[in-house]
C-alpha cells in the first residue's frame, strides 16, 4: 500500500454494515444496480420504503475496491431514516469527505451516489406503476359498468 488508508475506510472495509439483499420483487424495494466503467467495479443497493416514504432499510453489495464497499456500507447507514426525496441529497462529496478518499478513489464513492439514486428511482418507477395499474383497473372497471 503506498498510501495507507484512512482508518474510516478500513473499519467499514472490515466490518461493513448491511451486507446483503432485500426481495427486489417486494413493491416497497427499490434496487439500484450500477458500474464504474473506469474499473469494472460493480454496486448493488437496496430500499425499503415504508407508506410515509421513509426509508427503514437497506442492504448492499459490492464487487469492488475498499473505498468501494466503505462508500455503500456508508451509503447505507445515512439512507436509512431518511424520506427518498431528502436521501436524494446525499453525495459522493459527504461520502468521500466522510472517509477521506483520496482523489484517485472519488469514482468509488460516485458508485455509491450512483447506488442510492438508482435504488430510490427503481422504487418510484414501481410506485408510479402500482398506480398507473390501479387507474386501468378503475377504468376497466368503469368500461365495464358502462357497458
Ligand atoms: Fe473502482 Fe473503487 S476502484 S470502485
Amino acid at each position: 500500500l503506498r498510501r495507507p488508508y484512512h482508518q474510516k475506510v478500513v473499519d467499514h472495509f472490515e466490518k461493513p454494515s448491511n451486507v446483503g439483499s432485500l426481495d427486489k420483487n417486494d413493491p416497497n424495494v427499490g434496487t439500484g444496480l450500477v458500474g464504474a466503467p473506469a474499473c469494472g467495479d460493480v454496486m448493488k443497493l437496496q430500499i425499503r420504503v415504508d407508506a410515509d416514504g421513509n426509508i427503514v432499510e437497506s442492504k448492499f453489495k459490492t464487487f469492488g475496491c475498499g473505498s468501494a464497499i466503505a462508500s455503500s456500507s456508508v451509503a447505507t447507514e445515512w439512507v436509512k431514516g431518511r424520506n427518498v426525496d431528502d436521501a436524494t441529497k446525499i453525495t459522493n462529496k459527504d461520502i468521500a469527505a466522510h472517509l477521506n478518499l483520496p482523489p484517485v478513489k472519488l469514482h468509488c464513492s460516485m458508485l455509491a451516489e450512483d447506488a442510492i439514486n438508482a435504488a430510490i428511482a427503481d422504487y418510484k418507477n414501481k410506485k408510479k406503476g402500482a398506480v398507473e395499474s390501479a387507474d386501468d383497473h378503475r377504468l376497466e372497471a368503469a368500461a365495464v359498468a358502462a357497458a
